[in-house]
């Protein structure tokens, strides 16, 4: 089917066409196009509810969209899950479920292992470099409820790293973690973009876009802007995510907005990285 192919964009890492989601009625996301080349280090951006989660979940397949179709990498998500890593929203997922670090990064593997095959010396030493790789090879034996959360998310990373996918898909990973953290999860993310990887990533600080990324998304239930961070990110567009609620962009300028209600945790063990069809 190499019509359906070349229709299909199979040169960008993600392309979604008249996507619109909506939860008990109320659009969430309206009619959304969007374009990710491959090899960018991509924002997503907007304030609190503009449905920047809700966006990641239906490009894999854990939101049902009413409209809409996504491609990644030219297929569809589930030709293409194996290519793809996620990294949750932290505040989804309930770190209380008793599993230890490395159980969280070796889960990572899963998708590739099978559910039904149990993970043996192989996986445990792969899933033992991605702790090292992010600086946690100390706590792996240790619960992931008496981490804290910088350390709960570099275990988060790992279980992406250890996935070694194409595309990465990480959702406030750097939200409510201290400054070195934050420094590690930069480099590391910086790295992948420089091995050709695709990482997009929902960011809460607009003081930070324009010296982490190279391709920026602006988003409120409708895509504002779209493309190199260089074009997009301006006053006027920031305006018109925000609804007018900054005026300025310098840094130091606060950014709007409370955290939401989140909906219900989510099972660690559960967490579908890459959901079964
Ligand atoms: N599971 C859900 N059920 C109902 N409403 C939801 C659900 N998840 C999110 N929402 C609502 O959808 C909107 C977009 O949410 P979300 O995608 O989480 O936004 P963001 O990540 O940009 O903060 C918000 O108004 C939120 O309250
Ligand atoms: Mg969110």
């Amino acid at each position: 089917m190499a019509d359906d192919a070349a229709l299909h964009e199979p040169d960008l890492a993600l392309h979604v066409e008249d996507l619109t989601v909506s939860y008990h009625g109320a659009p969430v996301l309206w009619d959304i196009d969007l374009d990710i080349p491959q090899g960018v280090m991509a924002a997503i951006v907007g304030p609190n509810g503009a449905g920047k989660s809700t966006l990641i979940k239906s490009v894999l397949g854990l939101v049902r969209p009413i409209a809409g179709h996504v491609r990644l990498f030219g297929l569809p998500y589930r030709n293409a899950r194996r290519r793809v890593g996620y990294v949750p929203q932290r505040s989804s997922v309930d770190w209380d479920f008793p599993t230890t670090a490395l159980d969280v990064v070796t889960m990572g593997l899963y998708g590739r292992l099978g559910w039904f095959r149990r993970p043996g010396r192989r996986e445990r030493e792969a899933a033992m470099a991605a702790l090292g790789e992010v600086g946690m090879q100390d706590y792996a034996d240790r619960q992931i409820s008496q981490l804290s959360g910088g350390q709960q998310q570099r275990v988060f990373i790992a279980r992406a790293l250890v996935q070694d996918a194409d595309l990465y898909f990480l959702d406030e990973p750097m939200a409510g973690v201290d400054a070195t953290t934050e420094r590690a999860i930069v480099a590391i993310l910086r790295r992948l973009r420089d091995r050709g990887r695709t990482v997009v990533v929902v960011h809460h600080d607009l003081q930070t876009v324009r010296s982490y990324f190279d391709w920026l998304v602006l988003l409120n239930v409708r895509i504002v802007a779209q493309g190199p961070v260089a074009e997009t990110y301006t006053a006027a567009n920031l305006r018109q995510t925000y609804g007018g609620q900054i005026a300025l962009l310098e840094p130091g300028d606060p950014v709007p907005g409370a955290r939401p209600a989140e909906p219900a945790p989510t099972d660690p063990r559960h967490l579908e990285t890459m959901p079964r069809p």
